[in-house]
């Protein structure tokens, strides 16, 4: 049996569409009964990341704090998703080096694209100078230089990206194998079980 799941790393800017690939592929696993969580960046700020700025040192932290819980997670045969800007190549090249069922997505997209879709009004407060260190405007975005998939949401329909994904992991043979299907797990009754 396969142990290992798989770490499915989301990078890209800001509206590039991480979030949005990312829950589609949430809930094509959970259909199929993986195990699979969603380490989102706009959550995990929220609370294992409360307090992080967007300095170069916190954002750091912030994509090592994840990449650890990420290794739990898959070392558990669990599919995990995680959708970060991560910005910084070194830092994400030392997680996709030092784990080996790291699989590095770019989800590529013009910058020109995300400012005009500037779905959370992020843009428009970072070029009026509101918001500070805004990736992509006043702050860096290092591009992978070798990701094993890029997703180019400018060109390519949701679908599309989804279906490149799901391919590459296919072939790749990066799928854990199903462990427990969701109903029985469900109705496991531990009042009926004594030592
Ligand atoms: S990362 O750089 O540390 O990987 P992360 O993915 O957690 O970033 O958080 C990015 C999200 O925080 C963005 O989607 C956006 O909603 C919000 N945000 C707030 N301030 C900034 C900023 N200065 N730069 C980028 N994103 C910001």
């Amino acid at each position: 049996m396969k142990q290992n799941g798989v770490i499915l790393w989301l990078t890209g800017l800001s509206g590039a569409g991480k979030t949005t690939i990312a829950q589609r592929l949430e809930n094509k696993f959970q259909e199929q009964a993986y195990l699979v969580e969603l380490l989102d960046g706009d959550v995990i700020r929220q609370n294992l990341s409360q307090g992080l700025s967007f300095t170069k040192e916190d954002r750091d932290i912030n994509v090592r704090r994840v990449g650890y819980v990420a290794n739990l997670l898959s070392r558990n045969g669990i599919i995990v998703i995680v959708s970060l800007i991560s910005p910084y190549r070194a830092v994400r090249d030392e997680l996709r080096y030092s784990s080996k069922n790291f699989v590095e997505i770019y989800v590529n997209a013009p910058i020109e694209v995300c400012e005009a879709r500037d779905v959370k009004g992020l843009y428009a407060k970072a070029r009026n100078g509101q918001i500070k260190s805004f990736t992509g405007i006043d702050h860096p975005y290092e591009e992978p230089l070798n990701p094993h998939i890029t997703c180019y949401t400018a060109k390519e329909t949701i679908d599309e990206s989804i279906a490149k994904i799901i391919n590459w992991l296919e072939k790749a043979n990066q799928l854990p194998e199903l462990v427990i299907p969701i109903n029985s797990r469900e109705n496991l009754n531990f009042s009926s079980l004594r030592i």
